[in-house]
């Protein structure tokens, strides 16, 4: 080299700056395109979110009052209308999530009058549109968000099938069947959150009954936040797909609320979808700092044991407190788009977890419904002792009512008043 004349050392330092120039421009330009492609790909298959917590942030900062807010800017949540827009949102299930300390109280009207919220929300503003089926997702005008009903937590029903049949009516299409406390009839994966129920295992027979009675329905039926023997039952029953609605990988971070590969395995059978979700503390398992990368992994995993036509997303956004990094709030979504691309997930598949995956197995719970016509409406009842509820009213005869010989005063005032002591601390 040293037999170069100091003119030929220019020119090679020159030629090595041009091509080191080059492949920068090369790099910045690739991952424009990147970025370019994930939003066109998802301007042809918007997204259709699994779960999200605005609804309960509405109740707790503004008491539910929609005329004290402007959706479209509103900057104290994780959710706006400008922000779903930027973030290619073509369909939202919202959560009507209420406090498992509300089961055995006040559970129904309080899951009505988030109902209630989410219809007047939908119905204010002009960029969204409440829709019930697969048909109504798909033919939502274009730019506009379909919005959806999805109940968290089963003791919004209070053990009830004519409960869950009129929430199905006012447009509820799927449900949870446990938030982080038991119902009498399901388990939950967060054992120890509330001491309700101890001793329930899995599904028992009238959990069977009420996931019958969804199938029937035709509401999908949610088993995000159940545990593991739950889900098992949960996936030899149904004879319709389910879905995980906001869960991740078990094998990539081992929090109770993700979902082990044996599970996984069955879903692909019963031809479900795991909606991946986003909270940091699920994700990455106490780590500090959670990327895209991070999520990312949870799906190649789950693409891996699962296949990617089982896979979808269910953000979360607005139910947790802290968000990996690059996805902070619903205007995000391409980022992670972008992430899978460099990855080498191809735009059939990509469109698949955006959208048709969801489509798929929301079209095949509406045709077991209705292969179901001649199924009558399920009349099971729980039993009393199963349910061990001092406010629940058992409306017999007035010849069998064992408070008879009481006064009509006192036959009011003492089934409140038991209720009243036993209810101080609802966890039981
Ligand atoms: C759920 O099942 C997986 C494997 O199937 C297991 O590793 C995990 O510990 C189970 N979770 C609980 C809470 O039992
Ligand atoms: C997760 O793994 C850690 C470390 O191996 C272990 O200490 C913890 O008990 C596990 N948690 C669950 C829910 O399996
Ligand atoms: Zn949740």
């Amino acid at each position: 080299m040293n037999m170069l004349v100091g003119s030929q050392k220019d020119l090679l330092k020159i030629l090595l700056q041009i091509f080191l120039q080059l492949a920068l421009l090369w790099g910045t330009r690739a991952e424009a395109s990147l970025r370019k492609k994930a939003l066109d790909l998802m301007k042809q298959a918007p997204l259709i979110d699994g779960h999200n917590d605005l609804a309960l942030k509405l109740r707790w900062l503004y008491q539910n009052k929609l005329s004290k807010i402007d959706l479209r800017t509103l900057h104290t949540t994780a959710t706006n209308i400008q922000k779903l827009q930027a973030g290619h949102v073509g369909a939202q299930f919202w959560s009507v999530y209420i406090l498992c300390s509300a089961q055995n109280k006040d559970a129904v009207r309080l899951t009505l009058e988030q109902i209630d919220l989410v219809k007047r929300m939908c119905e204010d503003y002009e960029e969204f549109e409440l829709v019930t089926s697969s048909q109504g997702i798909a033919s939502v005008a274009s730019g506009k968000i379909a919005c959806l009903i999805g109940i968290e937590g089963g003791h919004s029903i209070d053990s009830s099938l004519a409960t869950l049949r009129m929430f199905y009516e006012l447009g509820v299409r799927y449900m949870t069947l446990t938030h982080n406390c038991n119902t009498p009839w399901a388990e939950t994966s967060s054992e120890r959150a509330h001491l309700f129920y101890p001793k329930t295992q899995g599904l028992t027979t009238f959990g069977k009954e009420v996931v019958k009675e969804m199938n029937r329905l035709g509401m999908l039926v949610d088993i995000s936040h159940t545990s593991n023997a739950t889900a098992r039952d949960v996936l030899s029953v149904s004879k319709a797909p389910v879905i995980f609605s906001h869960s991740s990988a078990f094998s990539i971070c081992n929090h109770s609320r993700n979902v082990p590969d044996d599970i996984l395995r069955h879903l692909k059978q019963n031809r479900g979808i795991i909606m991946v979700t986003f909270p940091a503390s699920f994700l990455a398992c106490g780590q500090d700092v959670v990327k895209i990368s991070t999520v990312a992994d949870h799906f190649d995993h789950i693409k891996k044991v699962a296949g990617s036509s089982s896979i979808g997303i269910g953000g979360d956004y607005d139910g947790a407190d802290r968000f990996p990094k690059g996805l902070e709030d619903v205007s995000k979504y391409p980022a992670l788009i972008e992430e899978l691309l460099r990855r080498g997930w191809t735009e059939e598949e990509l469109k698949g977890v955006l959208r048709e995956n969801f489509l798929r197995v929301f079209r095949e719970v509406e045709k077991v419904r209705n292969e179901s016509v001649l199924v009558k409406a399920g009349e099971e009842e729980i039993a009393p002792e199963e349910v061990k509820h001092v406010c629940r009213s058992e409306l017999k005869p007035p010849s069998q009512n064992s408070c008879d010989h009481l006064s009509a005063g006192q036959s009011l005032l003492l089934p409140a008043m038991v209720c009243l002591l036993f209810h101080k601390d609802a966890n039981f």
